[in-house]
């Protein structure tokens, strides 16, 4: 008898072996759309989703063409025909691109022997991000400038990097002696650098012959006293860019449903914080690409381990999740709750007798 009851758990869970086993495959060979049907999704190392593409009807405007070089390998991303190299298109509205960083260099003479100052300009939708960018200048007898177009009218802001020695600086610390940073203004879509210096680098040539500047993520700088030097090999740096649908407000999207962009049943619209235009967003308990029919597709929280909040048994709903207690037990069957306690609620007890 014993013996019997014992091979049904047993042969259960060789068989929920197998399917747990066989499971990674399965998933893996319908992935969950992010670009539009027979749509290049992926470039490189970059993952395309909709409303960028690489082809007119995979994009939903023209400032969401991606061109992928192939003659790059991996294969590399660029926004539109411009240079603006992109190393990652995020669905909450960023991409991350290589920015070319501005230098200015003097020999023993005192003479200008190379100089750079980039320039970018963003298709409409995109921004420079003003929180996650800053404006840094590395040098010792150096000054500059961002300017360029926010809305349609220029802007100019900037920062002076001095020191008298190598000793002065200070590893970590950029504020103003070999470095200087500044943060930029919003809605700007246009940015130029330019370096100057105020006595050609006279006084501090022996250590320091050319100053950068780069607008730059602030978490993938940190500034070292060996930047003066080193950073004569870097070209490009990266640089957080904010991206939005429309040039609308959501109230203003809505009310044309065949040109509204939140697509996915249940999808979200919402203002970003930067920029004009609106973006979309799954709902709660979803993820997946808003921008698509269908594309918000319901976490599973249970499979989650993170997201799997029960003592005992999960029961994925649509957007949500529920716990159960075996049979015997009451509670919430949460681990963040009361969990499932032995025995039939007093309520059930008295309703039972
Ligand atoms: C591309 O991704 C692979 C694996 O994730 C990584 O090893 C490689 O460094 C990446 N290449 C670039 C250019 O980012
Ligand atoms: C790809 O990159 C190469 C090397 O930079 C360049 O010569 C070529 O024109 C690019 N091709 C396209 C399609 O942009
Ligand atoms: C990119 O294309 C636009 C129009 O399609 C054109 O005006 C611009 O000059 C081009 N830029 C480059 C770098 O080829
Ligand atoms: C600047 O100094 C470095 C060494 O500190 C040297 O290698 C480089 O040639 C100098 N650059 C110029 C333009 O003189
Ligand atoms: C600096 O100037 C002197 C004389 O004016 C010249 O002989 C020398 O070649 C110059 N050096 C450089 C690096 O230009
Ligand atoms: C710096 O160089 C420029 C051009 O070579 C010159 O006109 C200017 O007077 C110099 N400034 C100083 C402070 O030496
Ligand atoms: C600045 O210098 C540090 C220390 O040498 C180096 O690790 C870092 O990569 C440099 N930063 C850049 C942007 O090159
Ligand atoms: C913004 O949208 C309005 C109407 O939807 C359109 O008339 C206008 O040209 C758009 N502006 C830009 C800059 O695309
Ligand atoms: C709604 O959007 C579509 C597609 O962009 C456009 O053709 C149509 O004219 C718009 N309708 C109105 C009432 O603005
Ligand atoms: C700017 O970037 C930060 C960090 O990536 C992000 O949290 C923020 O939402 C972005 N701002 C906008 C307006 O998208």
């Amino acid at each position: 008898m014993g013996f019997h009851v014992l091979q049904i758990p047993f042969i259960i869970n060789l068989v929920l072996l197998i399917v747990i086993a066989l499971t990674p495959t399965l998933a893996a060979s319908p992935p969950n759309p992010i670009a539009k049907p027979n749509c290049i999704h992926r470039c490189g190392n970059v993952s395309i989703p909709f409303p960028f593409g690489t082809t007119e009807h995979c994009y939903q405007s023209s400032s969401f063409l991606i061109t992928c070089n192939q003659t790059f390998n991996p294969p590399k991303a660029f926004l539109q025909n411009t240079s603006i190299e992109i190393t990652d298109i995020s669905l909450d509205g960023q991409l991350r691109v290589l920015q070319f960083v501005a230098h200015d260099c003097y020999n023993r003479n005192r003479t200008r022997v190379s100089y750079s100052d980039p320039w970018i300009s963003l298709p409409i939708y995109l921004t420079v991000n003003n929180t996650a960018n800053k404006f840094t200048i590395v040098g010792c007898d150096t000054y500059g400038f961002v300017s360029g177009r926010r809305l349609n009218r220029n802007y100019q802001t900037g920062c002076t990097a001095m020191c008298d020695a190598k000793e002065d600086l200070g590893a970590g610390s950029c504020t103003g002696l070999g470095c200087c940073q500044t943060s930029i203004p919003k809605e700007v879509w246009r940015v130029e650098l330019t370096l100057k210096s105020y006595e050609n680098y006279s006084y501090v040539w022996g250590f320091n012959n050319c100053s950068y500047g780069f607008l730059v993520e602030e978490s993938a700088f940190t500034f070292s006293p060996e930047n003066l030097t080193n950073l004569k090999n870097v070209e490009r740096l990266p640089m957080v860019v904010d991206w939005a649908i429309g040039n609308g407000t959501c109230e203003e999207a809505q009310m044309n449903s065949s040109s509204y962009a939140c697509k996915s049943l249940n999808s979200k619209c919402y203002k970003p914080d930067n920029g004009y235009g609106y973006r979309c967003s799954c709902p709660e308990g979803y993820q997946g690409n808003p921008y698509l029919i269908d594309g918000c597709q319901d976490i599973d929280e249970c499979q989650d381990p993170s997201l799997n909040k029960c003592k005992k048994r999960c029961v994925n709903t649509p957007g949500g999740f529920n716990c159960l207690c075996p049979k015997g037990y009451h509670g919430d069957g949460r681990k963040d709750g009361q969990g499932c306690i032995r025995g039939e609620s007093l309520v059930f007890k008295l309703v039972a007798g």
